[in-house]
């Protein structure tokens, strides 16, 4: 049976990377005799205003109906001042919850050739290889009671950071599973000298270790977990952090590699369908001319093909695409000397071209 992609471009830079794995994705399909079938649709700001929903009804349905989902991005200036239902934003918080993607995979590894971006001296980030486990449909962005209360004096607003048992057993076993499949560490995050759900958490997470004797787990505070990815980023294997933390500590992870546009992200259920999305954002201020970097969201096909197509060697193919295009020189403007650099339109010909070549 055709397995069944949508694509969800988005706002912003998300249009023009999409289109770039769009594009890749034709050629596979074509050269590995691939079965699916894809649908593209709005989403975010661009759907608020075709349709007055950054979500419309039909993306929620053709997105349960997905084995994969590649998502561009979401957002923009114009947007901020709307209210939470009408956000773009909350098109991705919806798919994030409608669909139980409670994992999300946030690699962070650094291509040796562009160890000169990182913001880092080059002996502390050579060879970083990082796998933040982000739980992502719990916690405080989702917990009950929240709200504002305007009646009062002083006014305030609150929010509620909880978690279930259950809700940290299915994430910490991902990331304790991969951690077997990696270099055998976790470190699990969390803030567990002040907050009692951290200290709820910490205590599962060691309990689960007795089912784990291979993988050697550790702890660390989220305020001290981001001092030390900054100072020895080479210390981690696999990091596993709540929604919020994790959300703080992937966008340092990701910086460190020297440029976010060339990190995926999976989403994934506990049946291994999921959404796929670059680390960046829609970056509206470079949308449009042609400069962003389409890497992560190529990346984010191959990391689909690998988890919810059944397409491993394929994957592994665009991965080795992607390596060889940096190898052989070619870089997008984000990370280039400003002069000579590929356009986000002549990156996908370049990745297909490395391919027919593998
Ligand atoms: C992310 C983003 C989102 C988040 C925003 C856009 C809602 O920062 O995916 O990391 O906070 O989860
Ligand atoms: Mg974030």
């Amino acid at each position: 049976m055709s397995k069944k992609i949508l694509i969800l471009p988005g706002d912003g830079i998300g249009q023009e990377v999409t289109s770039s794995a769009i594009q890749i994705l034709e050629f596979i399909v074509d050269k590995f005799n691939l079965d699916f079938s894809t649908k593209i649709l709005d989403v975010g700001g661009t759907a608020y205003e075709k349709f007055g929903s950054p979500i419309p009804e039909d993306v929620l349905v053709s997105a349960k109906e997905a084995d994969a989902i590649l998502f561009g991005a979401v957002g923009a200036p114009q947007w901020d001042n709307l209210s939470w239902e009408d956000r773009p934003e909350n098109a991705l918080l919806t798919l994030r919850k409608e669909l139980n993607l409670f994992a999300n995979l946030r690699p962070a590894f650094l291509f040796e050739e562009l160890s000169n971006a990182s913001p880092l001296k080059e002996k502390i980030i050579q060879g970083l290889d990082i796998l933040i486990v982000r739980e992502l449909t719990g916690g405080i962005y989702f917990g009950e009671p929240r709200g504002v209360v305007k009646d009062k004096n002083p006014n305030y607003a609150f929010n509620t950071m909880v978690y279930n048992e259950d809700e940290i057993r299915r994430i910490a076993k991902i990331a304790f599973e991969s951690a077997q499949k990696r270099k055998g560490r976790l470190c699990s995050v969390e803030k567990a000298n002040v907050l009692e759900v951290s200290k709820f958490w910490r205590s599962i997470v060691t309990e689960m270790s007795e089912d784990y004797p291979d993988v050697e787990l550790s702890h660390q505070l989220a305020d001290n977990a981001a001092m030390q990815l900054v100072l020895d980023p080479n210390q981690f294997d696999v990091i596993v952090a709540s929604n919020l933390f994790g959300d703080i500590l992937s966008d340092i992870a990701a910086t460190l590699t020297g440029s976010i546009g060339m990190l995926p992200s999976a989403s994934l259920d506990s049946s291994f369908k999921g959404m796929y999305e670059p680390c960046h954002g829609s970056a509206p201020d470079i949308a449009q001319q042609d400069i962003a970097n389409p890497l992560a969201m190529i990346g984010s096909l191959s990391m689909a093909l690998k988890y919810s197509l059944g397409e491993e060697m394929v994957a592994s193919k665009i991965d080795l695409a992607i390596k060889n295009l940096i190898k052989q020189g070619f870089r997008t403007k984000d990370i280039s000397n400003g002069e000579n650099y590929l356009k986000t339109s002549e990156v996908a010909q370049k990745i297909i071209e490395n391919i027919e070549n593998e």
